[in-house]
């Protein structure tokens, strides 16, 4: 089966990540970090420190981004009167599902769609950050599952809309495919005393089976309480601390896999964009968004399920006659778009 459903990676890992894990001495799970005598969390939040220019206390490590998410969602949504979080109209239903969790508010604010993508509605958005006071300001970028980013510029925009009472969430799982520049992540944290920017080794990266997402966070007394709060104090994992540095060191190897996603969001353009009732919107992430029309729902996904290929199709108010395609190798992505041919095209 092909599971092109779940934005995971369909390559090989770097050489150095391999090494890596074939060299690990085994004899490291027998004792904690020792890291952790100089009052650090790991080897590769110092790592993160020296390559974003942040300070090691200021970097938040998790169990993948979502755990990064919920410790902030949680402990934020929970530490006073305000439980309320705005989240995009069309965004990963985790958001909403780790602020039930602790009977948190969800509202959702406007995302509309443009002749070739989604965007934000800023207007829309800073009348409701005005109108509700959020406790924290959920903000994908690359969102999931519309596949649209924002600039460092729209980002503070957006963080500018706020006041020091709202946190801005932001979640990066996706941005490494929008821009190789990190040098904004610094400039970010640095100018504003709210906000959290979380990343992964999931998706640019290709390790989501690694559980291994990481954060930054502002300056403020409030977010270093929230450091401490989401902090392991007997360390991280050992070997995929020592894995994750490996894989930031091998930007060169992923971006070569990016540049073939590039080629893969070029194919469904042109060869799907200009089909009867069919959209293939812009995507800066490892997937794509594409609209069909209706009446070939149930056709395509038995065209689908008979060549053993899953990929999502949505099923949301006002998003459901989109499929969500993972960009993956390109026999792949060619037999993907093979399938949607052969039910679509008269
Ligand atoms: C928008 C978004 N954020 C975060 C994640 C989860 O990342 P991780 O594997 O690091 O928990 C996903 C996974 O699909 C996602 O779509």
């Amino acid at each position: 089966m092909n599971f092109l459903d779940r934005n995971e990676f369909n390559f090989q890992p770097s050489q150095e990540v391999i090494n890596t894990i074939h060299n690990f001495d085994i004899g490291k799970f027998c004792f904690y970090t020792r890291i952790y005598d100089q009052g650090k969390k790991s080897i590769f939040s110092e790592y993160l420190a020296g390559m974003f220019d942040i300070e090691e206390k200021r970097i938040l490590l998790g169990y993948g981004a979502e755990d990064i998410l919920k410790n902030a969602v949680h402990y934020f949504l929970t530490k006073g009167p305000n439980n309320k979080m705005l989240i995009p109209k069309f965004s990963w239903w985790y958001y909403k599902s780790i602020a039930d969790e602790v009977d948190g508010q969800t509202l959702q604010y406007p995302v509309y769609e443009t002749e070739d993508s989604f965007c934000y509605d800023m207007e829309g958005l800073k009348k409701m950050i005005e109108d509700e006071k959020p406790r924290i300001l959920l903000v994908a970028s690359p969102n999931n599952p519309t596949g649209n980013g924002l600039t460092p510029d729209e980002l503070d925009h957006i963080i500018n809309m706020t006041s020091g009472d709202t946190i801005v969430l932001i979640d990066e799982a996706y941005a490494a495919f929008l821009s190789s520049d990190i040098t904004y992540v610094k400039h970010l944290v640095d100018a504003h005393p709210n906000v959290i920017i979380s990343r992964t080794l999931s998706k640019f990266y290709g390790l989501p089976g690694l559980r291994l997402g990481f954060g930054f966070i502002s300056q403020s007394e409030e977010m270093e309480k929230f450091a401490r709060f989401s902090n392991k104090y007997l360390g991280y994992d050992r070997l995929s601390e020592e894995v994750g540095i490996a894989a930031l060191k091998s930007e060169g190897h992923y971006r070569q896999i990016a540049n073939v996603m590039d080629e893969a969001r070029k194919m469904y353009t042109e060869e799907l964009g200009s089909l009867p009732g069919f959209k293939v919107y812009k995507s800066v992430a490892n997937f794509i968004l594409i609209k069909y029309p209706i009446e070939k729902k149930e056709a395509l996904q038995v065209a689908f399920a008979g060549e053993d290929y899953k990929v999502k199709f949505m099923n949301e108010p006002a998003l459901n006659q989109q499929m969500r395609i993972t960009l993956g190798r390109k026999e792949q992505n060619r037999k993907v778009c093979d399938i949607i041919l052969s039910i679509c095209k008269q």
